[in-house]
C-alpha cells in the first residue's frame, strides 16, 4: 500500500517537474509568472497589474498582449521578441511618446490600442515613420487622448501607413482639422471615427478610400457643400447629435455621389436636402426641425429605401412629395403634425411596404391609395372616422394599426381583400354586427382591447372570416347574460380548441353587478354546466353521508368548545372570588391602618390613662364587693368585652373614655395622692419616645397589657358596666390632653 502511494507521488512529482520544465522552455524569462497566459501561450494578459514595463520573457508564440490599465510611461522596448504579435493593447497607460522604432519588426501587428493615454503632441508619435514599420497594422485606437487638432505637420503628412484601415480618434479634444488633408498619408484608410470631439467644421478631409466617417456628437454647425466631394468612396456618414447642424443652405446642398447611409438625427435640419445624394439608401432624419416637405423633395433619391422622418414637425405633405422614391420600402413619419395625407401621395412610391403615421393629427382614415403598402400604422392619432372603402385603395394592406384613436363606429362592410391584422385597441367602439367584418375575408387577427363593448358578440359576426385565429376582447365592459344561449356559443367559439382565439381569463364581466370582475366562465359556470345542479342517487347518498359526518363533527366540536368554555368560566369565577377576597383583605387592612393612623394622629385617650402595673393594682384600694364574686361574674364577660373592643371605632373609644372618666371619678375618691404621683412618674418614663407609644398602642401590646391585668381588669370592667347602667350625670371634662390622670378603666 505504502509503496503504491509512494510511486503515485513520485509519478505526480515527475509530471509536475516536466510540466514546469516545458513551461520554462517556452517562457524563459518567466513572463507567465507575472501575467496571465493562456494555455497555448498565445494570449498574455498583463492588464491591471500596476506594471511600468512589460516583464521580460515570454514565448515567441504570443499573438495577443494585453498590457492595458498599467502605469507604463514609455513604450515597451524589445517587443520584437514577439514576432507573431497581432494585438497589442496598451490602453489606459501614461504614454505620451511613441519612438520611431517602437513597432520595429512587429510585422504581424494588426491592432494597436493606445486609447486613454497621455498623447498630446502629434510629433511625439513620430507619425511619419512609426506606422511604416508595422506593415500589417490595420487598427489604431488613439481615442481618449489629448490631441487638440488634426492637421498636417510642417511639410509632412500626419500619419503614413499603407495598411491602416481604421483610425479611432474619439473623445479627444480635437477642435479643428486643418492643413492639407491629414489623411493623405493613410492610403488604405477606410474608417475614421471622430465622434465626441468639439469639432465645428469638417473640411480638407481628403481620402480616396475612406468609407465611413463618424462625426456624431460633435459641434458641427455647417458642412461646406463640397466637403464630401473629396471623399469619393464615402458610404456612411454619421452626423447625429450635432445640435446646430443643418445640411444645406438654400443655395447649396451637400453633395456625395457615393453616400449610401446618412444619419443626421438629433440635429437642426429644417429641410431634408437629400438631393445631393443620388445613391442614398438609408436616411435617418428623425428628431429634427423639419416643418414641411416640398414637392419633389426626394426626386433625386431614387435609390432610397429607408427614410425616417419621425419626431419632426412636419405638417404638410404635397401629393408629389414622394415622387422619385422608386425604391422606398420603409417610411416613418410618426411623431409629426400631419393632418392628412394626399390620396395619391403614396402612389409615387411603388415599393413602399411599411408606413408609420402614428402620432399625427389625422382625424380620419382617408382614401389612401397604394399598391404596395402592407403595414400601416395610424395609431395614436385623432381618428374618429373610417370610411367603409377607406382601405380599398390599399391593395396590399395586411396590417393596419388604428389603436388609441377616437373611433366609435366601424362602418358595415369595411372592405379589404388582403387585410389580415386589424388593431382597434383603445378606441370607443361599442357595437359591431353581422356585417362589420363581412368584407374582410382574410382577417386573421382582430384586437378590440379597451373599447366600450357591452353586448356579448355573436359567433355569426365572423361567418365570413374563416382564417380568424386571434381575437383580443379583454378590457371591455361585457354584460354577462348567461342564460342567453348566444353567450355560451360565442364563448366556445372564442376560447375552445381548435382555433382558440382568446384566453378565457381575459374575458371579464362588467355587469350585472353581482358578476362584476368575474370571468365569463366563472360567472356562467352554473348556467352552462347544468349537470352540477341536479344530483343522482349516488350523489344523494354521498350528500346524506357527508351531512351526517358533518353534523357529528359539528356536535363534537361544539361540545368540546362548551366544555372548555365551562372550565374557563369556572377558572374565571374562582379567580374573581379570589380577587374579591383579596380586595376585601386589602380593604380590611386599609381600615385597620386608617384606624391606627387615627389612633396615632389623634392622641388616644387610653394612652393618657396607662394601665396600672401589677404592683399598682395591688396597691389599689379594695373594692366594696368581694374579689371572688367579681371574678365569678366577670371571667366570662371580660372575654366578650374584649372581642367587642377589637372592632370599636375611635368614636366609641372616646365615648367609652368619657364614660370611663366617670368611673375613674369614682375610683379617684379612693385613690391616694402618693399613688398618683408614682404613676405619673412611671408614665413620663414610659412615653419618652414616640416609638414606644406606638408600640403601646398596637393591639398586641394592648392584649399583653390586658392579660397582665386580667384579674384586676375584670373586676374593673364589671364596675364599668355597672356604671353604665347608671344615668350619666353632668360633669366637668377632665380627661383632656394634659390630663394625666391614670385610667384604670381603659380595659
Ligand atoms: C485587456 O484587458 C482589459 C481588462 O483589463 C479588457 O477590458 C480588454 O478588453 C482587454 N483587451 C483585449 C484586447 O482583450
Ligand atoms: C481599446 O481599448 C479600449 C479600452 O481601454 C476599448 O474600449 C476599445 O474598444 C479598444 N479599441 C479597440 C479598437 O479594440
Ligand atoms: C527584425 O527581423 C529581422 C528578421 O526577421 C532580424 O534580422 C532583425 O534583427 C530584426 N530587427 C530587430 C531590431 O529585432
Ligand atoms: C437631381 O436629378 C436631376 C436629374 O435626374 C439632375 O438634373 C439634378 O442636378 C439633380 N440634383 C442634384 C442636386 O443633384
Ligand atoms: C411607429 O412609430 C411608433 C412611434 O415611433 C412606434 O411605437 C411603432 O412601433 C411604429 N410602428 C411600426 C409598425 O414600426
Ligand atoms: C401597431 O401594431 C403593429 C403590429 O400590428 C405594431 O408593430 C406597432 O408597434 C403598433 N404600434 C403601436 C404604436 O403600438
Ligand atoms: C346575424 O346572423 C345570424 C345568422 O346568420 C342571425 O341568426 C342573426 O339574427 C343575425 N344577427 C343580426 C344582429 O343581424
Amino acid at each position: 500500500m505504502v509503496v503504491l502511494l509512494r510511486s503515485i507521488g513520485a509519478l505526480l512529482c515527475l509530471t509536475a517537474v516536466t510540466g514546469t520544465l516545458d513551461y520554462e522552455d517556452n517562457d524563459p524569462g518567466g513572463l507567465c509568472n507575472v501575467c496571465l497566459c493562456s494555455e497555448d501561450l498565445v494570449s498574455v494578459d498583463c492588464s491591471r497589474l500596476g506594471l511600468t514595463d512589460i516583464p521580460p520573457g515570454g514565448s515567441s508564440k504570443v499573438q495577443k498582449l494585453n498590457a492595458s490599465n498599467n502605469e507604463i510611461t514609455s513604450f515597451p522596448r524589445n517587443l520584437n521578441r514577439f514576432p507573431n504579435l497581432g494585438t497589442l493593447d496598451l490602453s489606459g497607460n501614461q504614454l505620451s511618446t511613441l519612438p520611431a522604432d517602437a513597432l520595429f519588426n512587429l510585422t504581424n501587428l494588426d491592432l494597436l490600442n493606445l486609447s486613454r493615454n497621455a498623447f498630446e503632441v502629434w510629433l511625439n508619435l513620430n507619425p511619419n515613420e512609426v506606422l511604416l514599420l508595422a506593415t500589417s497594422l490595420r487598427v489604431l485606437d488613439l481615442s481618449n487622448n489629448r490631441f487638440t487638432s488634426l492637421g498636417n505637420l510642417e511639410n509632412q503628412e500626419l500619419f503614413v501607413s499603407n495598411s491602416l484601415e481604421i483610425l479611432i480618434l474619439e473623445k479627444c479634444a480635437i477642435a479643428t482639422i486643418h492643413g492639407r488633408s491629414p489623411l493623405l498619408g493613410l492610403s488604405n484608410l477606410k474608417v475614421l471615427r471622430l465622434s465626441h470631439n468639439p469639432l465645428r467644421r469638417i473640411h480638407s478631409l481628403m481620402s480616396s478610400t475612406l468609407r465611413l466617417l463618424d462625426v456624431s456628437n460633435c459641434q458641427l454647425s455647417y458642412i461646406h457643400h463640397d466637403s464630401l466631394v473629396s471623399l469619393p468612396s464615402l458610404i456612411t456618414l454619421q452626423m447625429s447629435h450635432n445640435f446646430r447642424l443643418i445640411l444645406a443652405t438654400t443655395s447649396e446642398t451637400l453633395l456625395s455621389d457615393s453616400l449610401r447611409y446618412l444619419d443626421i438625427s438629433y440635429c437642426n435640419v429644417m429641410q431634408p436636402s437629400l438631393e445631393g445624394f443620388p445613391n442614398l439608401r438609408k436616411a435617418y432624419i428623425s428628431h429634427n426641425m423639419v416643418r414641411y416637405l416640398t414637392s419633389m423633395e426626394f426626386v433625386n433619391n431614387t435609390k432610397l429605401e429607408y427614410l425616417d422622418l419621425s419626431y419632426n414637425s412636419i405638417s404638410s405633405i404635397k401629393r408629389d412629395t414622394f415622387r422619385g422614391l422608386l425604391k422606398l420600402k420603409y417610411l416613418d413619419l410618426s411623431w409629426n403634425e400631419i393632418p392628412a395625407l394626399p390620396e395619391d401621395a403614396l402612389l409615387e412610391t411603388p415599393e413602399l411596404s411599411q408606413i408609420n403615421l402614428s402620432r399625427n393629427y389625422f382625424t380620419k382614415v382617408g382614401h389612401l391609395k397604394s399598391l404596395s403598402v402592407t403595414v400601416l400604422d395610424m395609431s395614436q392619432c385623432e381618428i374618429s372616422m373610417i370610411g367603409k372603402d377607406s382601405l380599398e385603395g390599399m391593395q396590399s394592406l395586411i396590417d393596419i394599426n388604428l389603436s388609441r384613436n377616437l373611433l366609435s363606429h366601424i362602418p358595415d362592410s369595411i372592405s379589404s381583400n388582403t387585410l389580415q391584422k386589424l388593431n382597434l385597441n383603445y378606441n370607443r367602439i361599442s357595437a359591431v354586427n353581422n356585417y362589420t367584418f363581412f368584407m374582410l375575408p382574410r382577417l386573421t387577427s382582430l384586437s378590440v382591447t379597451g373599447n366600450r363593448f357591452t353586448t356579448i358578440w355573436h359567433k355569426a359576426y365572423f361567418q365570413s372570416n374563416p382564417y380568424l385565429d386571434n381575437l383580443d376582447l379583454d378590457d371591455n365592459m361585457w354584460r354577462c347574460d348567461c342564460s342567453y344561449n348566444n353567450m355560451y356559443d360565442f364563448f366556445e367559439y372564442v376560447t375552445l380548441e381548435p382555433n382558440k382565439k382568446e384566453e378565457s381569463y381575459k374575458l371579464i364581466c362588467n355587469s350585472p353587478s353581482e358578476l362584476f370582475g368575474k370571468t365569463w366562465f366563472d360567472a356562467c359556470y352554473m348556467t352552462w354546466v347544468p349537470g352540477q345542479q341536479t344530483m343522482n342517487a349516488d350523489g344523494v347518498v354521498w350528500f346524506l353521508f357527508s351531512v351526517i359526518v358533518g353534523l357529528t363533527l359539528v356536535f363534537l366540536v361544539v361540545s368540546a368548545v362548551k366544555r372548555s368554555m365551562k372550565r374557563r368560566l369556572e377558572a374565571i369565577q374562582a379567580e374573581r372570588e379570589r380577587q374579591v377576597e383579596e380586595a376585601r383583605d386589602r380593604l380590611r387592612q386599609m381600615r385597620i391602618r386608617a384606624e391606627q393612623e387615627a389612633q396615632c394622629n389623634a392622641p388616644d385617650p387610653r394612652d393618657l390613662v396607662p394601665p396600672p402595673s401589677y404592683i399598682e393594682a395591688l396597691s389599689m384600694p379594695k373594692l366594696n364587693t368581694s374579689c371572688y364574686s367579681l371574678n365569678e361574674a366577670g371571667s366570662g364577660k371580660s372575654k366578650k368585652r374584649r372581642g367587642r373592643r377589637k372592632t370599636k371605632s375611635s368614636g366609641d373609644l372616646l365615648e367609652e373614655t368619657e364614660r370611663n372618666g366617670d368611673v375613674r371619678d369614682d375610683f379617684e375618691m379612693v385613690e391616694n395622692t402618693d399613688d398618683r404621683r408614682r404613676r405619673r412618674r412611671r408614665r413620663s418614663a414610659k412615653y419618652g419616645s414616640h416609638e414606644i407609644a406606638e408600640l403601646e398602642q398596637s393591639p398586641g401590646a394592648r392584649r399583653r397589657r390586658m392579660s397582665e391585668y386580667e384579674a384586676g381588669a375584670d373586676s374593673i370592667t364589671v364596675e364599668v358596666e355597672a356604671e353604665m347602667e347608671r344615668p350619666l350625670r353632668p360633669r366637668n371634662r377632665r380627661n383632656s390632653i394634659d390630663d394625666d390622670e391614670p385610667r384604670e378603666s381603659d380595659f
